[in-house]
């Protein structure tokens, strides 16, 4: 069975980014990044939008990006291994899972969409969400058909068990598990 965890940083008011091209490791402490990269360095696979995606290059993850340019699983470019473009749109989900393998791990990484499609497809184990001591009043929304206040409320009836704690003194980590 694949295990999926979704894991993202944002503002106390719930926005992963200040606005378009913004690149959180700019506001994130120093916590949540070794956070981030502890879970990718666990994670077989991570998926992500095609900004954030190009805002964070990097040749040696193995990445599935979503892009709706593509209209069957594509490498992301001829000279880059395991990195591929898919489009949830048309291609099947049982294809994404023998792109990945049965029994691998993928970590979500954003952006709002991303974490749209996984949530709406309910298939999360963990849901990491570390909130830095900021409020940004407007930007890139966690999630864009719940808000951000009514998100515990929406997991808890789904059966989440939420834990949290302090990553240093001012900066939360949210856990929902299940
Ligand atoms: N704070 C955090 O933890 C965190 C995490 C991730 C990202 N971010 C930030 O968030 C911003 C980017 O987020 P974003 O929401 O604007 O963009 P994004 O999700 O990174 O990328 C959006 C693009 O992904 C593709 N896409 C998304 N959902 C899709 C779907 N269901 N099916 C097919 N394609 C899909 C589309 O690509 P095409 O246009 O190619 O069709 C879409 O234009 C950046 O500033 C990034 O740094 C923050």
């Amino acid at each position: 069975m694949i295990h999926y965890s979704l894991m993202f940083a944002c503002s106390q008011d719930g926005f992963i980014a200040k606005k378009e091209g913004d690149n959180p490791s700019l506001w994130t402490s120093e916590e949540d990044h070794k956070l981030l990269l502890e879970h990718i360095d666990e994670s077989d696979w991570s998926v992500m939008g095609r900004k954030t995606h190009e805002l964070n290059p990097n040749q040696n993850r193995k990445r599935i990006v979503f892009s709706r340019k593509v209209k069957t699983i594509e490498p992301v470019s001829p000279t880059i291994k395991n990195q591929f473009y898919f489009n949830p749109d048309i291609t099947q989900w049982s294809d994404f899972a023998k792109l990945v393998g049965l029994n691998s791990k993928v970590l979500i990484l954003g952006g709002t969409r991303v974490h749209d499609f996984f949530l709406y497809l309910d298939v999360l184990s963990k849901i990491y969400i570390t909130i830095e001591p900021l409020n940004f009043n407007t930007g890139i929304k966690a999630f864009s058909f719940i808000n951000f206040n009514d998100l515990e409320s929406f997991l808890i009836a789904r059966k989440y068990i939420k834990e949290q704690k302090k990553i240093n003194e001012k900066t939360v980590l949210v856990t929902y598990s299940r």
